[in-house]
């Protein structure tokens, strides 16, 4: 079209996240903690006052304080955002710029890959060796390369496996350019980088409260970074973009660690569940420490499609992995549920087996 500029030219429209609930019996898509929000945000819901939602309203000293505890940096060193995407966007912004080369290993979320197109930057993929990242794999490319960005997932979206720490180390030690580290999903499990940040100033990690925090219709997220690095990205933010209630709520969510830690470890019950059932069955599906797993559906022989509508019509919601860039497409993402919904899902799969 005439007036658009040429990189939205080129691109679909993504749709927002489906309201599908009508008739699901075990929403195994959601990727979210099944076991939702902590009582205390509930709590905090019912007593907002009114100037939250009717005045402008600045960043929350006491929200950057409880994060800063809770990652264990400076205050200086975070700044908020509309949820780890929005987080992702501004990271881009600031640093993409058109023709730039970004280096994305595969698979993973879609969303590195997508601002990085806003920006007319270059996205080269990098096909992971059976789900795990490689140094070497990555340090080889940067030999003809000159990327500006590097994107890693940890633990990675969708197969839920996190980066081995002694490949993530040689990576980070060699990688000249920026690395992004999207911690999404490692809350309350032990991969996180941010104890890195001091000692290599090209680390930049995005953290979110939509998922083991379960605030992810307040789309609130942050960035840890060092401090010129927060500066540089807070350039571009504006000053009304401070949402008073998703951060008044996050402060309580941030500050519930006991919830955080039961979430985790219901989590890993119900995740130990499913893959006892799918070694039943003989269906294979990745190591995830977190929520989400692929499940390689490919021995039961079927259309990928047909067994994802199938499911649906009998209430099971999967997510379809088109998005994540993997080589084969016999694969199913699957988000761990609450015990009922699991065990629904168990049925499900076995009658298609
Ligand atoms: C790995 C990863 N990063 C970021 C996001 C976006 O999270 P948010 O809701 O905080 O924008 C998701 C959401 O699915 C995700 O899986």
């Amino acid at each position: 079209m005439k007036f658009v500029r040429k990189e939205i030219g080129k691109m679909p429209i993504e749709e927002y996240a489906p309201d599908e609930q009508k008739g699901v019996k075990s929403n195994m898509a959601l990727n979210i903690n099944p076991f939702g929000v902590s009582k205390k945000v509930l709590n905090r819901l019912k007593s907002i006052k009114e100037s939250t939602i009717t005045h402008y309203y600045s960043e929350n000293r006491d929200l950057l304080k409880a994060i800063a505890k809770y990652t264990e940096v400076s205050s200086q060193n975070i700044l908020l955002g509309d949820g780890c995407d929005g987080c992702l966007e501004m990271i881009a912004h600031t640093f993409v710029e058109s023709n730039d080369e970004v280096l994305i290993p595969t698979p993973t979320f879609h969303r590195y890959e997508f601002h990085v197109n806003m920006m007319g930057g270059k996205v080269r993929f990098s096909p992971m060796l059976n789900f795990e990242l490689k140094a070497e794999k990555i340090l080889a490319l940067t030999n003809k390369h000159q990327f500006k960005i590097l994107f890693l997932c940890n633990p990675n979206n969708p197969t839920g496996v996190p980066i081995n720490k002694s490949e993530l180390q040689k990576i980070i030690k060699c990688f000249k350019g920026l690395i992004v580290i999207d911690e999404a999903l490692a809350d309350g499990t032990n991969v996180s980088s941010i104890s890195l940040l001091k000692k290599h100033k090209n680390l930049i990690i995005t953290r979110s409260f939509s998922k083991i925090m379960g605030l992810a219709a307040l789309r609130i997220g942050y960035i840890v970074a060092n401090k010129e690095l927060i500066q540089q990205i807070r350039k571009i933010t504006s000053p009304f973009k401070a949402n008073g209630l998703a951060q008044e709520l996050a402060l309580e969510a941030v500050k519930d660690v006991t919830h955080v830690e039961i979430s985790v470890k219901n989590i890993a019950k119900q995740r130990e569940y499913l893959f006892n059932e799918l070694d039943k069955i003989n269906l294979e599906y990745t190591d995830s420490i977190t929520t989400n797993f692929l499940l390689d559906i490919s021995s039961l022989n079927k259309n990928t499609e047909k067994i994802i509508s199938n499911l649906k019509k009998n209430g099971v919601l999967v997510t379809d992995t088109k998005a994540f860039k993997l080589s084969k497409k016999s694969y199913l993402r699957i988000a761990v549920s609450n015990k009922q919904e699991n065990k629904f899902f168990i049925k499900e799969i076995k009658k298609i087996k």
